[in-house]
């Protein structure tokens, strides 16, 4: 229906705003496409200024995934709408509108748009990142690891959302792949 197709353009639309690019400017700090992993995400935030800005990118990113996904959920969208709709807020920020289609790694979008399908699973595959970050210190590891888990732990509690936590954890397994190639060479940075 009408209502899923313009729900779906919005979450694009919203996706696609990279929030650590206006953030990291408001702070004074250089481009996060130019310097680090040159990632614009919370964690290469994180890298070049800290808790504050990092959190913040976090929060924003992780809120235009949730949004879209809320509202769907509160037009009483069929599951699959709603999995369709957090697909495209994803995508916006992996190809967004706005950055010639060159976006971020869809960690904290998944995150957002997650809780709101799926809050329990999403829980525990935040909780999952957090172990892996708190053992190794490494954020890429950390969400390679969590994301690998979604498809189990959806199919467990949340069965009608395992479609939507397969092709996430494919999408953001795909957008790691320069991170999963310096985790081999062990060249990954650490926190
Ligand atoms: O969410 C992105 C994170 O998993 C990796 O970021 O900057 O280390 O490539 P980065």
């Amino acid at each position: 229906p009408l209502i899923t197709v313009l729900l779906c353009a919005l979450a694009y639309l919203s996706g696609s705003v990279l929030f650590a690019i206006p953030i990291c400017k408001l702070w004074k700090l250089p481009d996060p496409r130019a310097q680090g992993s040159g990632n614009p995400g919370a964690t290469n935030v994180y890298r070049t200024g800290g808790w504050a800005p990092a959190a913040l990118t976090l929060i924003l990113d992780g809120f235009k995934g949730w949004l879209p996904v809320w509202l769907a959920h509160q037009t009483e969208l069929s599951i699959l709408a709603q999995a369709m709709v957090a697909l495209f807020a994803v995508t916006g920020h992996m190809v967004p509108l706005y950055y010639r289609f060159q976006g971020g790694k869809g960690v904290a979008t998944s995150l957002g748009a997650g809780l709101a399908l799926a809050p329990a699973t999403t829980l525990l595959i935040s909780l999952i990142w957090l172990l892996v970050m708190w053992r190794w210190r490494v954020s890429a590891l950390a969400s390679i690891v969590a994301v690998l888990c979604g498809p189990l732990i959806s199919a467990l509690i949340e069965p009608d959302t395992m479609p939507l936590f397969g092709l996430l954890a494919l999408l953001i397994i795909v957008r790691h792949r320069t991170n999963l190639i310096r985790l081999a060479q062990g060249r990954e940075s650490r926190f």
